[in-house]
């Protein structure tokens, strides 16, 4: 069986300062919310997901436990599994018993973190070719030569849809319709439109990880800028923004305050925020419209008793 790895994702550093650089001398001061996955962001991450308050994971998970056979009847079995943001391929490999899939390609930008997670599965499933792939699929879907190009499924749980607006959303939705044969398509999970203060909680929970988790990109900027921020002169602000349907989350000044690094330096007044990330949530009638716009057919949908949280298998015709 071939097994492989294919790195195409080299970070540039110059590049990248270049770009917190640009967003941080902005009127309105901003940041990726990539950055806020180094190795303890990820780790708080991953305690985010298991808060009382963060309803998603364990809603998404829900879903797929009690629909399983259902979703893998829409699918069928033999797929190329392809897993967009795969990280420790997890909830991938939930799937794979019902699914059947011929091929397991994982894709994450964490190279060495996705090659150790492939490296551990191979080992559990080793009837299911893998090709791990270190890249950053949000600039780029051109996957190499070596991924079987019939019955793609692109899989992107968990609601990272979110972190696009809705125009780029589509834009990326129909990159990944034209990265598929007309025998492929997608599973996607979609959070849901749903009362504010159930928004609100999730997040800015009661113990305060999703702060930390916040505040912390301030050092990861420390590390990849050079810069002197102080997480203690900043806080963590997050809060449901009605008319673009959107969480926003912020880091507030809790002073004047001044940060430095080599190519820049700026004042932040006290009450003044970086904009660190956006997390969209969609009606249902919403999303498939957007699916719609994007260039996919007809779409099978699963929810949970709330109708908190979506799961759809698009198919590409
Ligand atoms: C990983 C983008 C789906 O938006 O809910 C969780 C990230 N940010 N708590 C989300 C996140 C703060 C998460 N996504």
């Amino acid at each position: 069986m071939h097994n492989g790895f294919i790195q195409l994702y080299f970070p540039d550093a110059d590049a990248i300062r270049a770009e917190l650089s640009e967003g941080l001398l902005a009127q309105h001061a901003h940041t990726s919310p990539k950055y806020l996955y180094d190795a303890l962001g990820s780790t708080l991450f991953e305690a985010i997901c298991k808060l009382p308050e963060y309803y998603p994971t364990r809603t998404e998970a829900a879903i797929f436990d009690n629909c399983l056979s259902d979703i893998a009847r829409s699918i069928g079995r033999g797929s190329t599994l392809i897993d967009l943001g795969a990280g420790n391929c997890d909830k991938a490999a939930r799937l794979f018993s019902a699914l059947q899939p011929v091929e397991y390609v994982p894709v994450d930008i964490s190279v060495d973190f996705l090659r150790d997670a492939v490296t551990t599965l191979r080992q559990r499933y080793p009837h299911i070719k893998m090709t791990g792939i270190g890249m950053d699929f949000s600039l780029s879907l051109d996957l190499p030569q070596a991924v079987r190009k019939e019955k793609r499924l692109f899989f992107y749980p968990g609601s990272s849809i979110g972190n696009f607006n809705p125009d780029e959303a589509a834009t990326f939705l129909a990159r990944i319709r034209e990265a598929c044969r007309s025998d492929g398509g997608l599973l996607i999970g979609v959070d849901l439109v749903k009362d504010m203060a159930t928004l609100d909680a999730a997040y800015d929970d009661a113990l305060g990880v999703t702060s930390a988790f916040n505040l912390n990109l301030l050092l990861h900027l420390n590390t990849l800028l050079g810069a002197d921020f102080d997480p203690r002169d900043w806080r963590h602000r997050a809060f449901f923004n009605q008319h673009e349907s959107r969480i926003e989350m912020h880091l507030e000044a809790c002073r004047d305050v001044e940060v430095r690094w080599p190519e820049g330096r700026r004042r932040f007044n006290e009450g003044e925020r970086i904009h660190t990330e956006c997390s969209y949530k969609y009606t249902a009638d919403n999303f498939l419209r957007l699916l719609e716009r994007a260039g996919f057919g007809t779409t099978r949908t699963w929810t949970d008793e709330r109708g908190w949280f979506l799961v759809c298998h698009a198919r590409a015709v």
